[in-house]
């Protein structure tokens, strides 16, 4: 209530006691009283009069203030009802926007606007926070640029305790001047002589942000039980954006799944169909158009499908299809063989799966496809090469065994398992080292032939010989060719063909033996013939003998192999058995012997050869050494004058040798040469008559004190 009106009312009381009181004092005056009517009325007042004036006076006076009292409370109850109808008609234009207003910020902004203007606020601010109370947006009515540093405040979350203690709290804060907020806080000021209602913007437990509304005046609980209802609306405005969002995101989500899907099944390299429970096919996508040759405008029903793909074998399939509408997950149907367009067979490895409802209700199945027609056509043929290879494998006469690289027996065939004495099953899988092979040569053989061939470190296929271990514990040898199998470049195991050589070996060993005891029977002949010759001409045996072992040293460092030493061996110990015809006193005669004398000697190789070894059935060049010990290359040996390549190497040895050791020993009718004289003669020999290697390597015999001189 207007003051004015106030001091009017009690002057207009005051007013009406005074007229009671001259009124009184005129009608006493006229009516009752003499004497004066300035007496009557101030100075001689009688005193009941006086009474009934002031009683009257003070009495009107008072009617004046209550009167004014009521007048006042009247005027209140008048503002509250107006201030209510703005606050009521706030949250009307509030509600409305929420409906109205789709973005978040125009919706703050016009919340504020409407209160400050229809409750006429001194200010009002929103600010709005995310879950981790980062400010995302802020909106002011009746602030303007004041509102920037709080604006700067909200963002560093820097914020007065009023404002903290009102987003703590679910009921409405009420502070009065500047309570609860700091004097740099850039509404200190503004807030002073005012009230701040403060409530946090809160839905279903979820506080999007705070409200903040300074009012002039005191505020009634009408008042703040609306302005709580704004609150609330305001916060359940944001919460239906944030669900109208979370809706509209779902659905531009799930429009571009549809997309994308859409998009895969048609870009998918193998072919794809989308059909319903009453059988239309909703999507087929160009792999199976492309590999069929039926599109879409053919086959939009199953019906269609089944007809064209499977002939008479259509109801069967439709069946199977009809059972797909019923499953809850995915399903792998196998192999089906269906007719394309051009005619051509084809194999198709289905899988199935529900994926929902269509728009009208309708099942929904996505089949997918694997065209494994080559597939299945390289697997036949690789089937057939293997019992091709199998038969092969058991037909062959030798073992065949395929053993990885974890040393477990992968393959082996019919004829392995024969050898071995175990049926195939029982080797499979097992480790061949520690099943089948003696535990006694299992470590040289997997250091000398399994190992550097799984490292690739020997070749392709090596041959190696070794036993293996039957059920019944015999020991078996095999010839093995072993060959590493590589799958990228990589070893993965070995392949090995092994042939059973145990007779072979044994009578290997029989013939060997037998080979050795005839070798010594020659040997021991040769021997003998010598000594008989000894007995007549020890000198002669004597030289015989070390010729013999003089020519097999010098065969062994030409490397001759063992057969043709044993040979020179015996040509030597038998060389000079011609001389057995030769008379005694000749052949120990000092001095110049005679031509015919000389003619005889001359003649043992041929004796030798003639009366003795020609009917001999040795193995070896034995004759044919002792007849031609002494020819030469140069042609001046005899008895056939033999010149160079006729000359065999055995018949080189043998001249060389008998020459060198004749010369380092003493004979009846001479000394023993000396070493240099001995060196001298090969020198000079050594292309015309000898062998050049023959004497280098006797020269080198000499030179190791292998051949001494001076000796018997
Ligand atoms: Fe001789
Ligand atoms: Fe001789």
């Amino acid at each position: 209530m207007r003051p004015i009106i106030r001091r009017n009312v009690i002057a207009i009381s005051a007013l009406l006691g005074s007229l009671f009181w001259f009124i009184d004092g005129l009608l006493d005056y006229f009516f009752f009283f003499e004497g004066s009517l300035v007496g009557i009325l101030f100075t001689n007042v009688p005193p009941h009069e006086l009474y009934i004036r002031l009683v009257w006076f003070f009495g009107l006076l008072l009617i004046g203030v209550f009167s004014t009292r009521i007048i006042e409370e009247r005027e209140e109850a008048l503002k509250e009802k107006q201030d209510l109808e703005e606050l009521l008609r706030s949250v009307r234009n509030v509600n409305q926007l929420l409906v109205k207003e789709n973005e978040r910020e125009d919706l703050i902004q016009e919340t504020c606007e409407i209160l400050y203007k229809t409750r006429g606020l001194k200010h009002v601010w929103i600010a709005l926070f995310d879950d981790s109370e980062e400010l995302i947006a802020a909106s002011q009515s009746g602030l303007e640029e004041k509102f920037e540093p709080i604006r700067k405040k909200l963002r560093s979350g820097t914020l007065p305790k009023r404002i903290s203690r009102a987003m703590d709290e679910s009921s409405t804060l009420i502070t009065r001047g500047s309570e609860g907020i700091s004097e740099d806080w850039p509404l200190a000021e503004e807030c002073r002589e005012a009230t701040t209602v403060t409530h946090r913007l809160e839905h279903n437990s979820k506080v999007y942000g705070i409200i903040s509304a300074c009012l002039p005046e005191k505020v009634t609980d009408e008042e703040l039980g609306l302005l709580d209802e704004v609150a609330g609306d305001i916060a359940f405005g944001l919460y239906n954006k944030d669900v109208e969002e979370k809706r509209k995101r779902a659905v531009e989500k799930l429009a571009r799944s549809r997309k994308q899907f859409r998009r895969a099944v048609q870009l998918a390299p193998f072919p794809m169909m989308i059909h319903a429970e009453d059988g239309e096919v909703f999507a087929l996508n160009d792999r199976w158009e492309n590999i069929s040759g039926y599109g879409e405008e053919e086959i939009s029903t199953i019906s269609d499908w089944t007809k064209r793909a499977y002939g008479e074998e259509r109801n069967n399939v439709r069946e199977h299809i009809n059972e797909l509408y019923e499953l809850d997950r995915r399903i792998d149907e196998g192999e089906y063989e269906l007719t394309t367009k051009d005619g051509s067979k084809r194999i198709w490895d289905f899988s199935s799966a529900p994926i929902g409802r269509s728009d009208d209700g309708r099942r929904l199945v996505l089949s997918i496809a694997h065209d494994v027609t080559e597939r299945k056509r390289i697997e036949q043929k690789v089937e057939k090469e293997r019992d091709r290879a199998q038969r092969y494998l058991n037909i062959a006469g030798s073992i065949i065994v395929l053993v990885d690289k974890e040393s477990k027996v992968k393959e082996i065939n019919k004829k392995g398992c024969e050898i071995l004495g175990y049926e195939k099953d029982e080797v499979i899988g097992k480790n061949w080292f520690d099943n089948f092979i003696p535990e006694k040569v299992r470590e040289t053989i997997i250091e000398e032939s399994r190992k550097p061939l799984m490292e690739g470190a020997i070749e392709e296929a090596e041959y190696y010989e070794n036993s293996i271990l039957t059920k019944d514990g015999e020991e078996r040898i095999i010839a093995w060719e072993n060959t590493p199998i590589r799958e990228n470049g990589q070893i993965v195991g070995t392949l090995s063909s092994g042939i059973d050589i145990t007779e072979r070996k044994k009578m290997e060993e029989l013939l060997q033996e037998e080979h050795d005891r005839i070798e010594d029977s020659f040997v021991q002949l040769a021997e003998t013939t010598s000594r008989v010759l000894g007995v007549r001409d020890p000198y002669t045996e004597a030289h015989e003998q070390r010729v013999a072992e003089l020519a097999k040293e010098v065969g062994s460092r030409m490397g001759l192999d063992e057969e043709k030493l044993l040979g020179l061996y015996i040509g030597g110990v038998l060389h000079d058995i011609g001389k057995i015809a030769i008379p005694e006193t000749i052949l120990t005669k000092p001095g110049e012997l005679k031509d015919v004398e000389w003619d005889m000697i001359k003649s043992h190789p041929e004796v030798g050869y003639n009366q003795i070894l020609e009917d001999t059935d040795f193995p070896w060049p034995v004759a044919e050494m002792t007849l031609h010990h002494h020819e030469r290359l140069d042609g001046s040996g005899y008895p056939d004058g033999l010149e160079e390549e006729e000359l065999t190497t055995e018949v080189r040895i043998l001249g060389a040798v008998d020459v060198v050791e004749a010369m380092s020993t003493r004979r009846p009718y001479r000394k023993a040469r000396t070493k240099d004289r001995t060196l001298g003669v090969l020198e000079d020999e050594k292309t015309t008559k000898f062998d050049p290697e023959v004497v280098g390597i006797l020269v080198d015999m000499i030179k190791e004190g292998i051949i001494q001189f001076g000796g018997k």
